[in-house]
């Protein structure tokens, strides 16, 4: 059995993300697969910038909220991230949590899930240099939503049905690659044991 993080990487007050985090878990969980979803949203975290000095009262909370964030992704063996593209890039507050981040996700994998003008697609390039750094194994096959076309007033999601096609190849690959890393970790462990 796998365990798979989805990860909602916007925390915008009416932020698109929501609806496609849940679309994705909804489409994930039906295929029946040996894998537990599950959702994790990032404004729960209430993560501090990397680095930045907190005020006397809140150094424990941001303490805790880092603890609380790398420990629930160091418990996955592979990710899915849905992943907002701001200014051409990848949006800060994602980018933010995965700079917490480096032994907890290394030699995991993970795919991509994105939305915007050109469906999150150079958020997603962003994502795969990142993810280079930080020894995670992202997958080929990425989800792309267009604003346009799979949201009406570019905000409610009415994803096109030829996205399942790729949901599937991009789940078949996390999966993959998830079970064949979980390998390379145990074996990592024997060696360094
Ligand atoms: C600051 C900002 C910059 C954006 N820049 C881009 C962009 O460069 N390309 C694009 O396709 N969409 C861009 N968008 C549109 C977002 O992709 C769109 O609003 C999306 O819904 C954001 O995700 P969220 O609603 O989950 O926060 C931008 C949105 C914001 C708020």
């Amino acid at each position: 059995m796998l365990n798979i993080g989805i990860i909602l990487g916007s925390v915008r007050e009416t932020r698109n993300g929501e609806a496609v985090t849940h679309w994705i878990h909804d489409f994930a969980e039906k295929r029946n697969d040996d894998v537990t979803y599950e959702i994790v949203d990032l404004a729960d975290y209430q993560l501090p910038l990397l680095g930045q000095v907190v005020p006397g009262t809140q150094v424990q909370e941001a303490e805790a909220s880092v603890k609380a964030w790398s420990e629930k992704m160091a418990s996955f063996d592979g990710y899915i991230i849905v992943a907002p593209e701001y200014n051409h890039a990848v949006g800060g507050a994602l980018k933010n949590a995965l700079d917490h981040l480096k032994p907890e996700v290394a030699n995991k994998a993970a795919g991509l899930v994105g939305y915007g003008s050109l469906g999150g697609t150079r958020a997603h390039e962003n994502l795969r240099l990142i993810f280079g750094e930080l020894q995670v194994a992202d997958v080929q096959t990425a989800v792309t939503f267009s604003l346009m076309t799979d949201f009406e007033n570019f905000s409610v999601f009415k994803p096109a049905d030829y996205h399942a096609d790729n949901a599937n190849k991009m789940l078949d690959q996390v999966i993959a690659w998830s079970g064949a890393l979980k390998q390379v970790r145990e074996n990592a462990e024997a060696v360094t044991n």
